[in-house]
């Protein structure tokens, strides 16, 4: 049986005609009652609460799927000794179709004590994941890693589009034309690993072309300027690791971006 709950009783019916042999229990009280595991798929900042609010008993198992909040958030759960734990799909889920396709070969951070690791982490397979697991203390360091490969990531595509607009034209163009060299990137990344696969004029020792980048942006906006700066003095010591420049022209890169960051971040603090 899978039951769904929500506080809109209409929405809990909808969910549950859709999924065969599926009824909707009206109360996430009937939910905890009725199951042996509880997702509560509230926001994050409901969980605690939410878990607070019901009455759980040993034979219920009860997680959340927040990749940052502690597996301590469902501790009042856990005092009425239920088994508690974390199942974070390490995905960005915009719908629910959208969410069906994009989950296979995604990874789902599972964080439980036995049997219901194990439990999860089969439930994760059978989803066709990978499953990592999280020790206890690690959910907002692990979570923070994945910012780098989704928000961060819109951070970059802005910075890109805002330069694209410099020259007349627009974000969604700069994202048209900037997403295949992204997925190329990401391939070459996926296949040989970060260091190796390091593209472009650091990795190729081209002082001149990182030199006319600095200009070009400080003169765009200095602000856009000295964050280049301060992510390509990143890039230096992958060049390196990668085997292409020494340590003398990593130092002179070091130089001239340190430099072009100092002038720029004085720029942007006089606008
Ligand atoms: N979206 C993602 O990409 C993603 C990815 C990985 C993990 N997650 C995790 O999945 C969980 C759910 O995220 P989401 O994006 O689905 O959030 P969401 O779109 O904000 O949906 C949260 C749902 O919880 C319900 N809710 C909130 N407080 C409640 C309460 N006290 N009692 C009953 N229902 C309550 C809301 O109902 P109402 O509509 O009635 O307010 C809403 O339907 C979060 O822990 C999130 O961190 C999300």
């Amino acid at each position: 049986v899978v039951a769904a709950a929500s506080r809109s009783t209409a929405s809990a019916r909808a969910l549950a005609a859709g999924i065969p042999g599926c009824r909707a229990l009206e109360g996430a009280q009937q939910v905890a009652d009725a199951c042996d595991l509880v997702f509560l798929t509230v926001n994050d900042a409901a969980i605690a609460p939410a878990a607070a609010g019901l009455r759980w008993s040993p034979r219920v198992s009860v997680v959340h799927c927040s990749g940052a909040t502690p597996v301590d958030a469902l501790a009042s759960a856990a005092q009425q000794g239920a088994p508690t734990g974390g199942f974070h799909p390490l995905q960005t889920f915009a719908d629910p179709e959208a969410a069906i396709r994009s989950l296979p070969g995604c990874t789902i951070a599972v964080e439980a004590d036995e049997p219901l690791r194990a439990a999860l982490e089969s439930l994760a397979t059978r989803l066709q994941c990978r499953v990592i697991r999280l020790p206890a203390g690690a959910r907002a360091r692990y979570h923070a890693s994945g910012a780098y490969a989704s928000q961060l990531l819109n951070v970059m595509l802005r910075e890109a589009g805002r330069i694209w607009e410099s020259f007349g034209g627009t974000e969604a163009e700069a994202v048209a034309a900037l997403a295949p060299l992204a997925r190329g990137t990401l391939a070459a990344i996926e296949s040989t690993g970060v260091a190796a696969a390091m593209p472009g004029p650091i990795s190729r020792g081209d002082l001149a072309v990182v030199r006319a980048h600095t200009e070009a942006l400080g003169a765009v906006d200095p602000a856009i300027g000295a964050l280049y700066c301060e992510l390509s003095l990143r890039a230096v010591p992958l060049a390196v690791e990668r085997g292409s420049i020494g340590p003398e022209r990593a130092a002179e890169f070091e130089t001239l971006l340190r430099e072009a960051r100092r002038r720029l971040q004085r720029g942007a603090s006089a606008r």
